[in-house]
């Protein structure tokens, strides 16, 4: 039986539920085979989950931006100034709160002049990092504005400072934000926005310490003080500014940054990748054995203690939380899709994913303090996808449905909750069964997120609702037969959340029975 509590009053919390438990008349004992308590306290709210933590990621890589959104003006697949209607429709069922363009190690490759102006006039380009392919600069800056718009999500802007200078970037935020009259907005205006836009978030840089210029952490954070000094608030974007931290598990690069970058900055980065195997042999998206889907999910439930890590070292320097810990690049990679370009991340994604997807919002929920935003790589068509394309046809993967179940959670309350869940054992070793999350939305309806990661047995899960009537109740459920249940273009509607009824009401709460590998998302009124 493992135990997991979240909230400053952890231990209180525990202790009452293990009070109320003995006082229940409901017979589901603690520690009995399949069976789970939940104890969530409605009165208790620990503070708001900030809706960008069901950020989204795209780059200039593959089949993401050009195919994936833009498939240009001419094209016969129906589109809005070129950005493709269906993936358009498809995402704003998701609200999606902010994107991440242009990459990823596209980024300090980019120059973004060259992506403005008349389209038959931008120059073509290699995109080095992604397969050596041309790169059109077709879609630029005008573009991804515009997506965002249709999207109604924020832009988030990665800056170029592996091959960059710190003015290009600076004419970047100045080109896009300055209200008043310079050779730069005017540049702006003639290319056909008259207004300035609004652009909080930028990224200074992309992994660094990797392929955005091989730099050791001292150098790097020297060229941040560099870079930031020269990026200013015109007009009403208020700069949100993102330093680039650690990828994997680095401590001293967050460490020294912190330490030497910490104060002038209002976000670090941190990227995680959940690989089953090695980065050489990473493993089959779609073929795999009950071994691989045990390791991805406990891989993927890692980043818990490498956020908890990376928080005590921010705590040490910023002990007021004012600097937010930002995931924008997380998610699963699997080998390439045979029969695709090897350099354009194209993988199957299947219920495995919506389970990696489901248990790591659910953490980054538990820790929205520090966690104010997360991008989960990457939108269309590369690694864990929302949605995959193929000429004109679209499928939406099981990953696109848990965000779209789970957005009730953007901008609510986290509410006060333990939980204590048996393990999925698999070849010796263990890994919480149950993944949860519970929060209170603007309307006061509750609403929780779960997982059930064993792949084989069902649970039982004993929620004790504590200052909440339980009055009106209905769920939805994503799950299948098979550990890879996906969608595919032969067969679109395989896998889809459906209306979830395994529950009764309880005297104090509910009684839940989680199927074998599902999410569910419960909506108490
Ligand atoms: O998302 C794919 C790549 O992964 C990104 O370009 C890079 O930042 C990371 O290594």
């Amino acid at each position: 039986m493992r135990t997991s509590s979240f909230g400053s009053a952890r231990g209180l919390t525990l202790l009452f539920s293990m009070l109320l438990l003995l006082l229940t008349p409901v017979c589901h004992l603690q520690g009995a085979d399949g069976e789970a308590t939940y104890v969530v306290d409605a009165a208790r709210e620990l503070g708001r989950i900030n809706k960008n933590i069901y950020g989204h990621f795209a780059e200039h890589l593959g089949k993401c931006i050009y195919e994936g959104f833009w498939v240009g003006e001419d094209s016969e697949i129906p589109n809005t100034r070129g950005i493709r209607d269906d993936v358009i429709a498809a995402l704003q069922q998701l609200n999606m709160p902010v994107l991440r363009w242009p990459g990823g190690c596209f980024a300090d490759t980019y120059h973004w002049m060259d992506g403005i102006g008349p389209r038959d006039q931008r120059p073509a380009r290699v995109n080095m990092f992604w397969g050596n392919v041309p790169e059109s600069n077709a879609f630029g800056t005008h573009e991804f504005m515009d997506l965002c718009e249709q999207l109604g999500a924020e832009p988030y802007f990665a800056g170029n400072v592996g091959s960059g200078t710190p003015q290009e970037m600076s004419a970047w935020v100045e080109y896009l934000t300055y209200p008043g009259e310079s050779a730069l907005a005017d540049l702006r205006r003639q290319n056909g926005r008259e207004e300035p836009w609004t652009v909080r978030y930028w990224g200074v840089g992309n992994e660094n310490w990797g392929c955005g210029g091989n730099m050791r952490v001292e150098y790097y954070t020297d060229l941040y003080r560099q870079f930031s000094t020269y990026l200013r608030d015109y007009g009403e974007s208020d700069l949100y500014l993102i330093a680039g931290g650690p990828g994997g598990r680095n401590p001293e690069w967050l460490d020294v940054l912190m330490d030497g970058a910490g104060r002038m900055t209002d976000g670090v980065s941190m990227h995680y990748y959940t690989v089953p195997n090695t980065w050489q042999n990473k493993g089959s998206s779609l073929e795999f054995t009950e071994d691989e889907w045990f390791v991805t999910l406990q891989k993927a439930l890692g980043i818990e203690d490498l956020i908890r890590d990376y928080i005590s070292i921010m705590d040490r320097y910023d002990p007021r939380n004012r600097v937010g810990l930002i995931v924008d690049e997380w998610g699963t990679w699997y080998d390439p899709l045979p029969g695709t370009n090897p350099a354009f991340l194209r993988q199957q994604n299947t219920l495995r994913d919506a389970l990696v997807a489901g248990a790591t919002l659910n953490i980054f929920n538990e820790y929205r303090d520090r966690v104010k935003m997360a991008n989960i790589a990457q939108t269309v068509n590369v690694l864990q996808a929302m949605v995959l394309t193929r000429a004109g046809e679209m499928v939406l993967t099981p990953t696109y449905h848990v965000f779209e179940m789970y957005k009730v959670h953007q901008n609510a309350q986290l509410l006060d909750a333990a939980l204590e869940t048996p393990e999925y054992e698999y070849d010796g070793e263990a890994i919480p069964r149950v993944s949860a999350s519970a929060s209170r939305d603007q309307a006061g309806t509750l609403h929780l997120s779960l997982c059930n990661l064993d792949p084989s047995s069902s649970v039982t899960l004993n929620c004790i609702l504590k200052n909440a009537d339980s009055g009106r109740i209905a769920g939805r459920i994503l799950t299948a037969e098979t550990m890879n249940a996906h969608n595919s273009f032969e067969a679109p509607e395989s896998i889809g959340p459906a209306p979830f009824t395994q529950f009764e009401q309880t005297s104090n709460g509910l009684s839940v029975t989680l199927p074998a590998k599902s999410v569910v998302v419960l909506t108490i009124e």
